[in-house]
């Protein structure tokens, strides 16, 4: 699919799907919500704040913005994430309401109630702190998705320490270039995880992360998940022997609203990823209020998934902390959608009774390409809300998801009368929360668009000059005025947090993405408009896939672009000079792909990598990625008369057809 293609579905989309009575007649969030942020939005943020969560002393200043563009939220607040996600819904009377159903991929199961949760957060904080974390430590996590993860998560929040939680599929290298900007104390991992119906290792890569010397790391704490043998080093722990043996006791000390809760690295447009740093009070007053709003939570009914990893924000906002905060009961699964068999996500649903699901379009896209029978042959007739998040959901998905999943009402082949609304979520891992969404109980939905600003959240599309474009136009989608869950800052680069985010335009944050407002206002994005590509979900940097690359002795230059892909959204597409011709029957193709995987992480292997005699560049010596994305994508190679050396559109593509 080309650009200008979505670009045309988008813009002939006119099919709107109004909220049906009955839907509307129970829901949370309410139209009256916009009048209330717009008429006073500092004053429906205070309300929501002290609605959502319980502060051991309440604030008193709602947002403080003398320092812009740093800010804060709810100033002189003082709370604890880890209480009010757990230990006050067990002093409610809540304690036996379910939080987690775990779920493991090769089947195996446990649930975890309220009170319990509170328990096992209380030990894992009294572990923790009995091997010397404090306060404003680093706590690197390195774990699949399984409970520990969000125990792991809640304890350090109790404590005030920092979690940096790194996805379990990036490399060992990027592990320890993660533990050395934030200077972690602690690391918490597993002996492995499942995938696929295999064992899957994660110590080994802790293992060659702190092999080499030079490293803050103390204690590494080791879950015992999938029983493959492991080395043990003098750093080790079993979790099992730490966690298991401390105390069930733990008073929860208040923290300040703005103590950081967590760092998240995040792909940017240069080389290195960011460390991005949210706070505690407006993190989770956010959370919690979109949480509630855009999935119409019911906590006393509703069973929630939602799919992401704990790797990725949508993992730390939306399953680690809004659910709980929200006293939700909501599902947890470990592994891969088709393990055993690819109706194993609707077989869980049917299960548990799932009712609200929060998934993102490249996995929609999937379900899509393996057919419909398979989701036709389950019940999901207890699903009444449906998310998306992480890319542009196209208008086929959507309908897709609306009418297969969405309408299902049994194995009977029955459908719902009124199918199952459909909030397509758009918010980043610096936004901390959703900042475009439908209200189900509210807007009349858009096949493929985002729509309308959360109450309370001032979002525009400007031009080059950073002036509001009219409905019907395009531009850069901003953000006009601080919201309670923004990043507070890149850790340890506050210059790189002014110049990435706030210096494209006066006084607005520049979110990175091209969006579009339609004849009625209502935005729909049009992905990214920097060198940020989007992979299932997931960011990549396009630069920091070229430095890896040039990093190999064989390359001599390289530029990588994200080309378009039917279920991935986007395919990392690699265009490489070599400097050293490979040695005989070596497959060159094959060595760099590797080496990006181990280098990065599985997920940034280019999906291919193009051996090319030389790379189209401006006569300013910049590489001209547009028309690579062009050869990439099988198109018509566009306009290339400010190239330096006009052969060498000619040279890439005779040397495709060998
Ligand atoms: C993209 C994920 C269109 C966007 C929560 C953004 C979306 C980037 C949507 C952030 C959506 C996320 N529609 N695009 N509903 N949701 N994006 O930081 O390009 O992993 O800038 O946060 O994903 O990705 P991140």
């Amino acid at each position: 699919m080309s650009d200008s293609k979505t670009l045309d579905n988008l813009s002939h989309e006119t099919r709107a799907f109004a909220p049906s009575k009955e839907f509307s007649d129970q829901a949370i969030g309410q139209a009256s919500q916009y009048a209330a942020a717009k008429e006073d939005r500092l004053g429906y943020w205070a309300q929501q704040a002290r609605s959502v969560l319980t502060w051991d002393t309440d604030f008193a200043e709602t947002l403080d913005w003398s320092e812009a563009p740093v800010a804060k939220w709810f100033v002189g607040g003082k709370l604890n994430a880890a209480y009010n996600a757990l230990d006050r819904h067990v002093e409610n009377g809540l304690g036996d309401r379910v939080a987690i159903y775990f779920e493991g991929e090769p089947g195996d199961t446990r649930t975890y109630t309220y009170a319990q949760l509170t328990e096992e957060v209380k030990k894992a904080a009294n572990a923790f702190e009995s091997l010397g974390v404090v306060k404003g430590d680093r706590v690197a996590v390195y774990l699949p998705m399984i409970p520990e993860a969000v125990i792991t998560m809640l304890a350090c929040a109790r404590i005030g320490a920092i979690h940096s939680v790194v996805f379990g599929g990036f490399s060992a290298d990027a592990l320890r270039s993660r533990i050395d900007d934030a200077d972690a104390k602690l690391v918490v991992t597993a002996d492995g995880t499942w995938r696929r119906g295999k064992p899957s290792a994660l110590k080994p890569a802790v293992d060659a992360a702190l092999e080499k010397p030079g490293h803050t790391v103390e204690n590494v704490v080791v879950v015992k998940r999938n029983g493959e043998q492991t080395a043990f080093g003098p750093l080790d722990k079993w979790w099992h022997e730490v966690v298991d043996a401390a105390s069930t006791e733990h008073e929860a000390p208040a923290h300040d609203s703005e103590h950081p809760l967590f760092v998240l690295y995040t792909s940017g447009t240069t080389g290195t990823p960011k460390g991005i740093v949210h706070t505690t009070g407006g993190y989770l007053v956010q959370g919690a209020v979109t949480h509630r709003d855009t999935f119409d939570l019911h906590p006393e009914t509703d069973v929630y998934w939602c799919t992401a990893d704990i790797g990725w924000v949508t993992g730390h906002s939306y399953v680690t902390y809004a659910p709980l905060i929200n006293g939700a009961t909501q599902v947890i699964y470990e592994g891969t959608p088709d393990t055993p068999h690819q109706g194993r996500w609707w077989e869980l649903i049917e299960k548990y009774k799932v009712s609200i699901l929060y998934t993102a379009p490249t996995a929609i896209r999937t379900f899509m390409k393996w057919g419909r029978d398979i989701p036709d042959g389950y019940d999901l007739s207890s699903l009444r809300v449906l998310g998306s998040v992480g890319e542009p959901i196209n208008p086929e998905a959507w309908m897709w998801y609306r009418d297969v999943i969405g309408t299902n009402n049994g194995k009977n082949g029955e459908r719902k009368e009124n199918p199952t609304p459909i909030v397509d979520t758009w918010w980043q891992t610096e936004t901390g929360a959703h900042m475009i969404t439908p209200l189900p109980g509210v807007t009349a939905t858009k096949p493929g668009s985002a729509q309308v600003a959360v109450p309370g959240i001032s979002i525009d599309v400007v031009d080059e000059a950073g002036q509001s474009v009219a409905d019907g136009e395009g531009g850069f989608l901003v953000i006009r005025e601080p919201w309670p869950a923004m990043l507070r800052g890149i850790w340890g680069d506050m210059e790189r947090y002014k110049s990435t985010y706030w210096s494209r335009f006066d006084d607005m944050y520049f979110a990175g993405d091209g969006a579009k407002k339609d004849e009625d206002g209502d935005i729909w994005l049009l992905g990214r408009v920097d060198d940020v590509m989007n992979v299932s979900g997931h960011r990549l940097s396009t630069t920091e896939i070229e430095s890896s690359l040039v990093a190999h002795p064989y390359v001599a230059e390289a530029a990588v672009v994200g080309a378009k892909d039917e279920t991935t959204g986007e395919a990392v597409v690699a265009f490489v000079i070599l400097q050293t011709e490979p040695a005989e029957g070596e497959d060159v193709v094959a060595i760099l792909r590797n080496h990006v995987g181990k280098d990065i992480g599985p997920i940034a292997k280019p999906r291919h990598v193009l051996v090319v005699p030389e790379l189209p560049k401006t006569r300013s010596g910049k590489i001209m990625r547009r028309l690579l994305k062009d050869v990439a994508e099988g198109r018509e190679v566009g306009d290339s008369t400010t190239l330096s050396d006009a052969d060498v559109m000619t040279q890439i593509a005779q040397s495709m057809k060998k």
